[in-house]
C-alpha cells in the first residue's frame, strides 16, 4: 500500500502508523508540526519503513493547507491509494460551552474540515479507479450524551457523511473505512478518568490494520465499544437524561 497519514505524530497514529512501517507499506506523513513530523518520519524509518518517509504541511484548522499536501503525497508515492486521518481535536463539553472559539475550533476540525479533506482525497482516488479513505471518528458521535454533546455532534456527523461515502462509491472502488474509537490512552484522554475497558493505542492499531486489509466499512475498536454501544443506543431517552455516561 501507500498510505498518506495525518495524525502519526502521537496517540492512535503514531501507533498505527508504526505497524504499517513494520510490515513495510510506503507512507507519508501529513501534519501541522514540522518538528514532530520530521521526528516520526525517522521513527518509522527505524521502525522498519521500506523507503524514506516523506512529510507535508497538513492543518486541520487551515484547508488551504489540504491541496498542496495531497498532492505532495501523491507525488513522493506516485499517487497514493489510501488515506488515514486519525488527526482530531478533543475538548471536554464543559470547556467547549463556556469557549465559543475552542468550540468553532473542534467543530471545523472534527466535521467540517475533516470531510473537506476526505472529499478532496475522494476526487483524487477516484480518478484512478479507487482506494481506501480510513478515518476516526468515535463513539461519542452514537448518541447524543451529557459528556461530549458538542464533540459527539461533529462525530456524528463525520460518521454520517462516511456511511453515505461508503454508500455511494464502494462500487467505483473506494473504501471507506470508519474507525469508532471508545476510550483509549492517548494524550488525547490524560486528564480524564480511564472507564473500564479503556483501550490501548497498540491494540487498537492492530484492530485498523486488520480493517484496512478487509476494507470493513465500521470497527469499533476496543471491540468490547460495539456491545456497549449497542446497548446506550438502545436506552429510551428518560435512562439518558438520568445516567452521566
Ligand atoms: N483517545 C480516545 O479515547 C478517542 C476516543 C474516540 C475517538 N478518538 C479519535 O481518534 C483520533 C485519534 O485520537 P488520539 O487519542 O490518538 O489523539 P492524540 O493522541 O491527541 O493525537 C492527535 C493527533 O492529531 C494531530 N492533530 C491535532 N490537531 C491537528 C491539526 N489542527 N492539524 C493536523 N493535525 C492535528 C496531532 O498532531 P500534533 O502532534 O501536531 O499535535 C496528533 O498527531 C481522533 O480523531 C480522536 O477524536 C479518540
Amino acid at each position: 500500500m501507500k498510505i498518506a497519514v495525518l495524525g502519526a505524530t502521537r496517540g492512535m497514529g503514531r501507533a498505527l502508523a508504526r505497524k504499517l512501517a513494520q510490515r513495510g507499506e510506503r507512507l507519508f506523513l501529513l501534519g501541522r508540526n514540522p518538528l514532530e513530523l520530521e521526528r516520526s518520519a525517522r521513527d518509522l524509518e527505524a521502525h522498519g519503513a521500506p523507503v524514506e518517509v516523506g512529510t507535508a504541511h497538513c492543518d486541520l484548522l487551515d484547508p488551504d493547507s489540504f491541496e498542496p499536501a495531497l498532492e505532495a503525497a501523491d507525488r513522493a508515492l506516485s499517487g497514493f491509494d489510501t488515506l488515514i486521518v486519525t488527526a482530531g481535536l478533543f475538548a471536554t463539553q464543559d470547556a467547549l460551552e463556556a469557549d465559543s472559539a475552542a468550540r468553532a475550533r473542534l467543530l471545523s476540525a472534527d466535521f467540517s474540515h475533516t470531510v473537506q479533506l476526505c472529499e478532496l482525497a475522494r476526487e483524487r482516488l477516484l480518478a484512478r479507479g479507487g482506494g481506501t479513505l480510513c478515518v476516526f471518528s468515535s463513539v461519542a458521535g452514537e448518541r447524543g450524551r451529557k459528556p461530549v454533546i458538542l464533540y459527539g455532534a461533529a462525530k456524528a456527523g463525520l460518521s454520517h457523511y462516511l456511511e453515505g461515502l461508503d454508500h455511494k462509491f464502494r462500487a467505483h472502488g473506494l473504501r471507506v473505512v470508519t474507525v469508532k474509537p471508545g476510550f483509549v490512552k492517548t494524550g488525547m484522554t490524560a486528564d480524564l478518568e480511564p472507564p473500564p475497558f479503556a483501550g490501548e493505542p497498540d491494540a487498537v492499531a492492530d484492530i485498523v490494520v486488520r480493517a484496512l486489509d478487509r476494507g470493513t466499512p465500521v470497527v469499533y475498536a476496543p471491540r468490547i465499544w460495539r456491545l456497549i454501544m449497542l446497548v446506550i443506543r438502545a436506552l429510551p431517552r428518560a435512562a439518558m437524561r438520568r445516567i452521566a455516561f
